[in-house]
């Protein structure tokens, strides 16, 4: 009896062993998931990781079933992104609501307190790769509403169609849609703004598209009004070079690699594959335009410091078939890094943020170079140790930090 009680036990506690094994082999796994190596500088680099692990499911599953044939990628992640939705919340201080600018929706916020005088209004544009993002999401909710509430200004947070479904320019000329209907001087009276005091903002492809548009802006005769200032939150400004120091040092961080990157400028374009293959050997550029390089050099437009260690190699040509397909991997509208000193010499007064650790940080400091050499105000953030994106991850310190240190730059400048 005895002796059959203790091989009870024993069988059992056998048996709790092999539970715990397998939690241990889970667990072990499961880290091994998670866990990223992380540069030194990172703060809080659990936070990161789970941020991470969350976007990498995201893109494992939209991947997976791209390959089952259920959705084209990017449309799955737009999906899966979709949980970050925010219906339209008024406050005690601010008014929101969603409405339509000539068709293209919009989220407005207005503080609720009267006033006699008018105010500072803010265009802002989201980012998401030209593929997801809406003015919707919680984190672009929130900026906004804590831009108008510290500024005293309208802000006007606008949406445009998304690839794959609208390819170039329907993404860049939705914005332009919205922006010219808000420069409206009657539109900009009846929302009590001052014409003197607007501003744009956009972050990542917004970035991108806020530099385009107001590039545009320069040249239409039809606007008279002149923006006071343009802030570009880690921007995409040019296709031309996948090679950029900054591409070769982070193309596997978290948050946007060198491949998504890639993909999305892919798409902004076309959902033919050739011509991400193309630019991911940074061979789609025609012969014909090898004299635009010069407007995206790194190797004579980044500061010596980001340079460190890196050879320049000029970009081989790719064939003219793409670019004549594709006539938007050559437009400036697409890469506003292609305009020439001319151009960029009208600009307003421009706030650039680079993060350490993005794929995109070199498009910002050759646009900060390009905008210094041509006599525009230029004040230049680049955040260290942090990611691609850090503004809209609030719930890091140094996310939180760079979007006050923002919008402290809008409230002294604009
Ligand atoms: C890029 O700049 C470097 C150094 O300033 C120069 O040697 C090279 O010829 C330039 N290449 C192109 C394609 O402009």
């Amino acid at each position: 009896m005895l002796s059959n009680t203790v091989l009870l036990k024993k069988q059992n506690s056998y048996n709790m062993g092999k539970k715990y094994f397998g939690f241990l082999i889970l667990g072990v796994l499961l880290a091994g998931y998670i866990y990223v190596p992380l540069p030194d500088n990172v703060e809080e680099p659990w936070k990161i990781m789970l941020l991470n692990t969350f976007l990498k499911t995201s893109s494992y599953l939209a991947l997976f079933g791209e390959i089952l044939g259920l959705n084209h990628f990017m449309k799955l992640m737009a999906l899966f992104s979709r949980i970050q939705g925010f219906p339209p919340t008024s406050d005690e201080n601010i008014i929101v609501r969603d409405t339509t600018f000539n068709d293209i929706p919009v989220r407005i916020y207005v503080p609720q307190q009267k006033t006699k005088s008018l105010r500072r209004g803010l265009f802002y544009i989201h980012g998401g790769g030209w593929c997801f993002g809406s003015n919707d999401y919680y984190s672009y909710d929130l900026l906004s509403r804590w831009t108008a509430e510290r500024l005293d200004a309208v802000v006007i947070s606008t949406n445009y169609r998304l690839a794959p479904k609208y390819h170039f320019p329907v993404q860049f000329e939705d914005v332009y849609t919205a922006l010219k209907w808000f420069l409206d001087p009657q539109n900009l009276e009846s929302y009590g703004v001052d014409p003197g005091r607007i501003g744009i903002s956009g972050d990542s492809a917004g970035g991108n598209l806020a530099a385009a548009v107001v590039q545009q802006l320069l040249e239409d005769p039809d606007v008279k009004i002149k923006l006071k200032v343009q802030t570009l939150i880690y921007p995409a400004l040019q296709n031309f070079d996948f090679d950029l120091p900054s591409y070769r040092e982070n193309a596997h961080y978290p948050v946007l690699s060198k491949s998504l990157m890639v993909r999305f400028w892919s798409e902004y374009f076309t959902t033919d594959r050739s011509l991400e293959k193309a630019m991911l050997s940074n061979q789609h550029i025609p012969l014909e335009s090898s004299h635009l390089f010069k407007f995206v050099n790194w190797s004579s437009l980044l500061p010596e410091k980001f340079k460190k260690g890196h050879i320049y190699k000029t970009p081989t040509h790719g064939s003219s078939e793409l670019a004549k397909k594709y006539t938007g991997i050559l437009d400036v509208k697409a890469s506003p890094l292609l305009a020439d000193d001319s151009k960029l010499r009208g600009l307003p007064l421009t706030y650039v943020i680079t993060c350490q650790y993005d794929v995109l940080r070199d498009d910002g400091l050759m646009y900060v170079t390009r905008l210094q050499k041509s006599g525009v105000r230029v004040i230049h953030n680049h955040v260290e140790g942090a990611f691609h994106g850090t503004l809209a991850f609030l719930f890091t310190k140094v996310g939180y930090r760079a979007a006050n240190q923002y919008i402290n730059w809008l409230h002294e400048n604009l």
